[in-house]
C-alpha cells in the first residue's frame, strides 16, 4: 500500500497526518509548543521546537496506524507563513524566528517602500505592499537592529522549509510560501532580482523556488532511521498553510472560497490569473495549484482571539480537569441573542492586516453594560471575528471575483455556533466538507500527486473532497447583523488615531 504524510508546522503546534492513496485519513498526531512575546506585539518561536514536534508527531502517526515505514512514499510540508529562520554558514539557527503576527517592523516596511521607489512600484515588483508580518521586513529588522546576527547570516528560510532542511538536507521552498516573503515576483513565480537589488539583499541566502507538488529531495539516512521511514521517502515542496489549507478544502478552481478559523482567519479565493486589489488590502500570492494564483484577506487573531479569551479571562475554566472550556463558552454564548445586546469586539490583539493594515490597532470590547455576562463576551468575540472575515469577503465581491460557495475550515469551524454565526453574518449559505484537516490534508494530497498517485492536484481534490453540510443563514439573525456590521466597520475608523496615541505610551 502507498501512504502519504502531511505535516503542518502551525503556530500553536505541529500536526502530522497520514492518508492512504485514496485520500482516507488513517492517523493524526499533534504536539503543541509555546509562542514567546518578548515585548508587546513581538512574537517568536524556536525552530528546534518545531523539529521536536515534527519528529514526535511522525512517530505518533506511525505508531497509531501500525503501517510499515517503507509504505510512506512521500511527505508534504505546510507551515505558518512569513516566519524568518535565520541560519549561519554552519546551518545553525542564529536567533529565534520572528513570526507572521510579529509587528516590530513598521520602520522596515517604510524603508522597503522607499527603496522600491514607492508603494505602486513595490506592488509592481512583488504584487503586494510591505506589511509588518511579511518576511523581508524581518530580514531588514535584523540588519538594522542586530548587526552581529546579520553578519553571521547565510540562509533565510521559512518555517516549513527549515523542517525540510532537517528532513532532507536540501534547501528549497514553494511559490505559495515564497510569495509571503515580499521578495518573489509573484507573476513570474521567481525571486525578484529587481527588489533584491534595491534592498541590497544577496539572492544566495534564499532557497530555490518550486511548484508545490515537485519533489525537493528524499529523507536523510540518519533521519529516516530515527523516524522509522526509508531514504526512498520523497519530500514534495508543499505550501504555506493558507494555500495548503485551501487545497485541503478543494479550493483549486474559481468560484469556491474558503473562510478558515485558525489562530488567524483567512478568506481565500483561487485565481487563474494574477489579480490585484489596487488598495493592497488583499494579498495576491501564488497558489499551490501549478501555475495558478490566489487572493486572500487575513484576520490576524481569529480563533486566536477566543484562545486568548479562554487562557486569560477564563483561566479558571482552562485549568479545570475534564472540562472543555470551549464547550462551556459555546453553550453560554449560544444563550445570548445575535448582536450580543450591543456588545462589539474588535479582533486586533496583534494589530491587523485585512482590511486595515495597521500594526498599532488594538483589540477592544465596546458597548458593555452591567447586563453583559461572560457568554456575551464570548459571543461578541465570535461575532467580531465573523465581521472581520466579512470585510475580506466584501472586498473579494467588490473585485467581481465570483463567489458560488463558501467552505469553512479550521479549529473554530468545529463550533456549530460559530458556523451558524458566519452564515448569518455573511448572509450566505456556508458549507463544511468531509476532510477537516485543512493544511496537513492539502499537503498530503500534494505528496500523493508528487508520487504520481494522481495526475494533478485538481484531480486529487476531485477524487477525495466533497461537501457534507450546508448551513443556510437564519433570516432573523442575518437582519440583526445587517444592522450591526456597519457599526462594527465604523468603530475602527473612530479609534484609529487613539490606537496611535496608545502605542506611543509604551514607546
Ligand atoms: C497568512 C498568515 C497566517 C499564517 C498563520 O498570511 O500570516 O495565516 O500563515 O499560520
Amino acid at each position: 500500500m502507498a501512504y502519504y504524510l502531511g505535516i503542518d508546522i502551525g503556530t500553536s503546534g505541529t500536526k502530522s497526518l497520514l492518508i492512504d492513496h485514496l485520500g482516507k485519513v488513517i492517523a493524526e498526531s499533534t504536539a503543541n509548543y509555546a509562542l514567546a512575546t518578548p515585548k508587546p506585539l513581538w512574537t517568536e518561536q524556536n525552530p528546534e521546537d518545531w523539529w521536536t514536534a515534527t519528529k514526535l508527531t511522525i512517530k505518533g502517526v506511525l505508531k497509531k496506524s501500525k503501517i510499515k515505514g517503507s509504505e510512506v512514499r512521500a511527505i508534504g510540508l505546510s507551515g505558518q507563513m512569513h516566519g524568518s529562520v535565520f541560519l549561519n554558514a554552519k546551518g545553525n539557527v542564529i536567533r529565534p524566528a520572528l513570526l507572521w503576527n510579529d509587528q516590530r517592523t513598521i520602520a522596515e516596511c517604510e524603508e522597503i517602500t522607499k527603496r522600491a521607489g514607492g508603494r505602486d512600484k513595490l506592488i509592481g515588483m512583488v504584487a503586494n505592499p510591505a506589511l509588518t508580518g511579511f518576511t523581508a521586513p524581518k530580514l531588514l529588522w535584523l540588519r538594522n537592529n542586530e548587526p552581529k546576527h546579520y553578519d553571521a547570516l547565510r540562509y533565510l528560510l521559512l518555517p516549513k522549509d527549515e523542517i525540510r532542511r532537517r528532513l532532507t538536507g536540501e534547501l528549497a521552498t514553494d511559490a505559495s510560501d515564497a510569495s509571503g516573503m515580499l521578495l518573489l515576483d509573484v507573476v513570474k513565480r521567481q525571486w525578484s532580482k529587481e527588489l533584491l537589488g534595491k534592498l541590497d539583499i544577496d539572492p544566495s541566502i534564499l532557497a530555490p523556488v518550486h511548484e508545490s507538488e515537485e519533489v525537493t529531495g528524499t529523507l536523510r539516512a540518519d533521519v529516516a532511521a530515527e523516524l522509522g521511514l526509508t531514504t526512498a521517502c520523497k519530500v514534495v515542496a508543499g505550501a504555506g498553510d493558507c494555500a495548503a489549507g485551501a487545497v485541503g478544502n478543494g479550493i483549486v478552481k474559481q468560484g469556491i472560497l474558503t473562510a478558515s478559523l485558525g489562530t488567524s482567519g483567512v478568506v481565500f479565493c483561487h485565481s487563474d490569473t494574477p489579480q490585484y486589489d489596487r488598495q493592497g488590502r488583499l494579498h495576491t500570492f501564488c497558489h499551490a495549484v501549478h501555475g495558478k494564483w490566489h487572493m486572500m484577506g487575513v484576520t490576524l487573531s481569529a480563533a486566536g482571539s477566543l484562545q486568548w479569551f479562554v487562557q486569560n479571562i477564563c483561566s479558571d475554566l482552562a485549568t479545570k480537569k475534564g472540562i472543555d472550556p470551549y464547550e462551556i463558552l459555546n453553550a453560554e454564548a449560544a444563550r445570548v441573542s445575535a448582536g450580543s445586546e450591543g456588545l462589539f469586539y474588535l479582533p486586533y490583539l496583534a494589530g491587523e492586516r485585512t482590511p486595515h493594515a495597521d500594526p498599532l490597532a488594538r483589540a477592544c470590547f465596546i458597548g458593555m453594560t452591567n447586563k453583559h455576562t461572560r457568554g456575551h463576551l464570548a459571543r461578541a468575540v465570535m461575532e467580531g471575528v465573523a465581521y472581520s472575515l466579512r470585510e475580506s469577503l466584501d472586498i473579494i465581491e467588490q473585485l467581481k471575483i465570483p463567489v458560488k460557495e463558501i467552505r469553512l475550515s479550521g479549529g473554530g469551524a468545529k463550533s456549530d455556533l460559530w458556523k451558524q454565526l458566519l452564515a448569518d453574518c455573511f448572509g450566505q449559505k456556508v458549507c463544511t466538507i468531509n476532510a477537516e484537516q485543512g493544511p496537513g490534508y492539502g499537503v498530503a494530497l500534494l505528496a500523493a500527486v508528487g508520487d504520481g498517485a494522481y495526475k494533478n492536484i485538481e484531480e486529487a481534490c476531485k477524487a477525495t473532497i466533497s461537501v457534507v453540510e450546508k448551513i443556510p443563514p437564519n433570516r432573523a439573525s442575518q437582519k440583526i447583523y445587517h444592522t450591526c456590521f456597519p457599526i462594527y466597520r465604523k468603530l475602527y475608523s473612530s479609534l484609529k488615531e487613539r490606537f496611535v496615541e496608545i502605542g506611543g505610551i509604551n514607546a
